[in-house]
């Protein structure tokens, strides 16, 4: 059994024997793709195209097998088995979504030169032998991007979904509302982006500094590149959930449509500012048609079963003080405005839930997401532990371990990012989403791990990739493999480096 730093995956494989020898890659290859394969034989094509210049076309005779193999589904939906041996390279999986993942193993066993997206002289690539069984640990392995605090291009969210499937991140999920801009169009509320997408200005330094830079920033997606991109992360394996955040952090929402606040007659731009906005959505039921009929949307474009409805941050200041909040909180019964939170997720979550989809929600301290919520944790890890404890699916995300906003060295020459203590590479490796001191029963609810790359003080594509790299390979690493090892993860990432760097990925050097 060779060392997996022999083979220097990210993420590790389950299993993994060496053998004896190389297949060759060459003019003569061809693809045999058994029925219900064939999307995987053309991901495969064309990310092997652009360095290889080889047409792999296909032919029943194929020295290259794709197959769907039920026997791999006892290791669960993404599981895949790889045998490369002199003459042939089989892939098989129980679903697509497996080959897909093998597919991501099969250009990292390549030389780097194939991952570059310019024709190379050779004219053959030698894969070394190999046998490998493989499945994640996790089912959910998410990263977050924000692109309300500033928008980013498509272009961007495309390449952010390869790199994520590069490393079997199944989850993308899309940040698209919050107090300083809302970025996809929703139809019965033209306002929403053509108001809501614009800032007329941003805060620079940190949440209070007071200081502004003057220049205006806006954006949106159009309904077609939102369902194009869901399209295009689906045949790489990523799955895009949206978030849409409410009842706080909506104030771009409320500047579009002054009667979703709790003071209609107030006026208030998009936000400009960094921090938490007093600012939230009443609960009348004006604000209850518009959550849903943006939802019905939202669902139109995003088939994903989880849809992520924010949920933190939402100071109670404004219902305790409107009549129609406190009205509320009567007709109900409830004991105080601090309750209309729970009230309000409640009937969001049943609304989704009435839709086929599974509500999802942050962690809040003095807040508990009703039972159908799966809960996302990044404040403290004992709201992970207590939302287990009521049976709720947990994705643990705690702000030390998978806050890519946060710097990842106190270099004095690592570029500025939310003020407070750095996230190093061993700080991700090292995080634990199902605990060793947790019972079993509650283990067994956390679905996986998430990454979050809050984009306050990161504006540019350039930025957030060196926000994330090499940290979303620990991630990944750590979401995908039992027990990875830390030392064993750095040989690995040495290597890796070469893959980012052909791959033209921006990172900070080990
Ligand atoms: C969060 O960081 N407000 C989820």
């Amino acid at each position: 059994m060779p060392a997996h730093t022999d083979f220097p995956l990210i993420p590790r494989p389950s299993k993994l024997s060496a053998r004896a020898g190389s297949f060759t890659l060459d003019a003569d290859t061809s693809i045999r793709a058994a029925p219900g394969t064939e999307g995987a034989a053309d991901l495969l094509r064309s990310l092997l195209a652009p360095a290889t210049g080889l047409p792999l076309p296909p032919s029943p005779n194929g020295q290259l097998g794709l197959i769907l193999d039920p026997q791999l589904g006892r290791l669960g939906d993404e599981a895949y088995g790889l045998t490369i041996a002199p003459h042939a390279l089989l892939l098989r999986a129980a679903h697509e979504t497996g080959l897909l993942h093998g597919i991501q193993t099969i250009r990292q066993l390549l030389p780097s030169e194939a991952l570059l997206d310019t024709p190379q002289r050779r004219s053959s690539w030698q894969l070394p032998c190999v046998e490998i069984t493989d499945a994640p640990r996790h089912l959910w392995r998410g990263a977050m991007l924000d692109v309300a605090r500033h928008f980013q291009p498509v272009s961007f969210v495309r390449r952010y979904v390869d790199l994520l499937a590069f490393h079997k991140l199944n989850v993308l999920q899309l940040h698209l509302t919050d107090d300083q801009g809302w970025r996809m169009p929703v139809s019965a509320y033209p306002r929403l982006t053509e108001i809501g997408g614009h800032r007329a200005q941003s805060m620079i330094g940190p949440s209070g500094s007071g200081v502004y830079d003057g220049t205006p920033h806006g954006g949106s997606y159009t309904r077609r590149e939102l369902s194009e991109l869901v399209a295009y992360a689906a045949s790489r394996g990523v799955t895009i959930v949206p978030e849409i955040g409410m009842p706080g952090h909506a104030r771009a929402a409320i500047a579009a449509y002054p009667e979703l606040g709790n003071r209609p007659e107030r006026h208030l731009g998009v936000w400009t500012e960094w921090g938490v906005c007093d600012t939230t959505l009443g609960v009348h039921d004006l604000v209850l048609d518009f959550c849903r009929t943006v939802l019905e949307e939202v669902m139109d474009v995003f088939p994903a079963t989880h849809v992520h409805v924010g949920g933190d941050e939402c100071p109670t200041a404004e219902w305790a003080a409107s009549a129609d909040a406190l009205r509320r909180v009567d007709d109900e019964g409830l004991e105080g405005p601090e309750a209309l939170h729970g009230w309000f997720m409640g009937r969001i979550g049943k609304f989704l839930t009435s839709h086929g989809r599974r509500p999802m929600g942050w962690a809040e301290t003095d807040t508990v997401l009703p039972p159908e919520f799966t809960v996302t944790t990044w404040r403290d890890p004992s709201h992970g532990l207590a939302a287990a404890r009521r049976g709720q699916q947990v994705v643990m995300a705690h702000y030390r371990s998978t806050y890519l906003d946060y710097a990842q060295s106190d270099d004095l020459t690592e570029p500025p990012g939310q003020p407070g203590a750095v996230v190093d590479l061993k700080s991700v490796h090292t995080y634990r989403p199902a605990p060793a001191d947790w019972e079993d029963e509650a283990a067994a609810q956390v679905i996986g791990t998430q990454a979050q790359l809050w984009t306050e003080f990161a504006a540019t594509p350039a930025h957030l990739e060196y926000l994330s790299f090499p940290r979303l390979c620990a991630l990944a690493d750590r979401a995908w493999s039992d027990e990875p090892g830390w030392a064993d993860f750095l040989t690995r990432m040495r290597l890796h480096e070469g893959r980012l760097d052909a791959l033209d990925v921006r990172y900070r050097a080990l």
